[in-house]
């Protein structure tokens, strides 16, 4: 795609304008972008027209987590909050899949702030990431949607305000068989999706601690943190925690128990990295 081409994408209700490039995901490149009314968003654009689909079942599936007023202020923080999907044309005379989303400034991935710490982040710094990866999945599961690629890719932080939100929708299930496996990943997923069985919250829990364990990398885990992971990670998902908001109390319940009460914990940037690398 020349870079010319993609520096504004006009729709029939709004223009946007890309900055940079931010990522470049197992389908889609990412850029960081602005609405004409200057609000800052990220515009997602399908590679390969054959993906298009992906995008639409990603918006509606967004849109279904968001679908209770209720608790919309809690939860929305925690989700890309899509604003646009349509088709564009950049130059190759095809009709490729967007996206325009809203997600928080500064975030990066899980992989990126990874390669920041050669060891990998300790477990009393790690947990307030564990916390909010919990809520994220309790808010999405309480409207029935399995994620069903709880990756490190796929989890989005700010450090500076230990905000989390979850990204890349496009395999999502209700219940049903996941389609789409990233097969880079395979350490990270479950048997139940590796065998095309049902999913449900337990498969995202399992993958929750698998992804956590990525960012704690080689160090320790208290044994009675390390008793509430095992339990997330039983090959037999009947056996696993079911639900997201318990494991939160029960997790809760365990660090304080360890480390005392609960207070803010900044992120320690490891002193030879100001900010974490930028791809993916
Ligand atoms: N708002 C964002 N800010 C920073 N990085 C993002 C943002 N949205 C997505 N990403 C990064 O872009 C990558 C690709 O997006 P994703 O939704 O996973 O698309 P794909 O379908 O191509 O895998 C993600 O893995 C994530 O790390
Ligand atoms: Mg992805």
């Amino acid at each position: 795609m020349p870079a010319t081409d993609l520096i504004q994408l006009r729709t029939d209700r709004h223009t946007y304008t890309l900055t940079t490039r931010i990522a470049r995901g197992s389908t889609r490149d990412v850029f960081a972008a602005t609405r004409e009314d200057d609000l800052p968003c990220t515009v997602k654009i399908c590679r390969n027209v054959t993906d298009n689909d992906l995008v639409v079942r990603e918006s509606a599936t967004l849109g279904r987590i968001l679908s209770d007023p209720a608790v919309y202020d809690l939860a929305s923080p925690y989700f890309p909050v899509p604003l646009e999907s349509f088709t564009m044309d950049p130059g190759d005379g095809r009709a490729h899949g967007v996206c325009a989303q809203m997600t928080p400034d500064g975030a990066i991935s899980l992989v990126q702030l990874r390669a920041g710490y050669a060891a990998g982040l300790p477990a009393q710094d790690a947990a307030w990431i564990a916390r909010r990866l919990f809520m994220a999945l309790g808010f999405m599961h309480a409207r029935g949607v399995i994620h069903g690629a709880v990756l490190p890719e796929h989890v989005l932080i700010v450090p500076d305000s230990h905000g989390l939100t979850m990204v890349d929708f496009k395999a999502a299930s209700q219940g049903e068989p996941v389609r789409l496996i990233e097969t880079a990943r395979r350490p990270l997923y479950p048997e139940e999706i590796l065998c095309r069985e049902r999913v449900g919250p337990a498969t995202d829990l399992f993958m929750a601690v698998k992804t956590l364990q990525y960012v704690m990398g080689n160090h320790d885990v208290p044994r009675p943190l390390q008793d509430v992971f095992d339990t997330c990670l039983h090959a037999d998902p009947r056996r696993r925690p079911q639900d997201a908001w318990a494991l939160l109390d029960t997790f809760d319940e365990t660090i304080e128990a360890l480390w005392g009460p609960r207070t803010f914990r900044p992120l320690p940037w490891p002193a030879d990295t100001s900010t974490p690398t930028k791809e993916n």
